[in-house]
């Protein structure tokens, strides 16, 4: 079964995949890595070098060459399930877990990393907040279709065991 942590930058899918991984046995992967990896260059790189339609070609083309019988959980980027009608392709090859966090916790929380994120850099503070508000009531529905919806602003620990209780 593959197991696909999705949600907003900043929401920690990475972090909790690492987690949940070590909870659970099973090994984990991250899209941004795997695409780098692939490609050679950052994914900054990439938006820069080729623009984002080309990043969110290289995302489908990855979720598709996954293969469904793995055990293996995926943090995606958080652009992935938004585009190209991915959310459905993941539904179809595994569970999706969304975390969930509110704008202004995303806001809080992303301020602090922006510069390393494409979407984000050379952005001000208002900038940000504005940004993260908007994208955030686009990309929701798309999120909202996943098969968990979790609530993220909970301690780390309770939110690894309430995953791992849904695998
Ligand atoms: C993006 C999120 C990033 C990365 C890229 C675009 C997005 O992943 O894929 O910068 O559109 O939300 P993280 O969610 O891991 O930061």
């Amino acid at each position: 079964m593959l197991y696909f942590l999705i949600g907003y930058m900043g929401s920690g899918k990475t972090s909790l995949a690492k987690r949940v991984s070590k909870r659970s046995g099973l090994p984990w992967i991250d899209t941004d890595k795997e695409i780098e990896k692939q490609e050679g260059r950052t994914v900054a790189e990439i938006f820069i070098e080729k623009g984002e339609k080309h990043f969110r070609n290289l995302e489908s083309q990855f979720i598709q060459s996954l293969d469904a019988s793995d055990s293996l959980i995926v943090a995606t980027g958080g652009g992935l399930p938004c585009f190209n009608n991915n959310i459905e392709l993941i539904n179809e090859l595994g569970k999706t877990f969304y975390l969930q966090l509110s704008a202004a916790k995303l806001t809080e929380r992303l301020l602090e990393s922006s510069s390393e994120r494409p979407l984000l850099a050379n952005k001000t503070a208002k900038e940000i907040k504005d940004f993260i508000e908007q994208s955030l009531n686009e990309r929701e529905p798309h999120y909202l279709r996943s098969h968990h919806v979790l609530n993220a602003n909970i301690p780390f620990d309770r939110l690894t065991e309430e995953v791992v209780k849904l695998f």
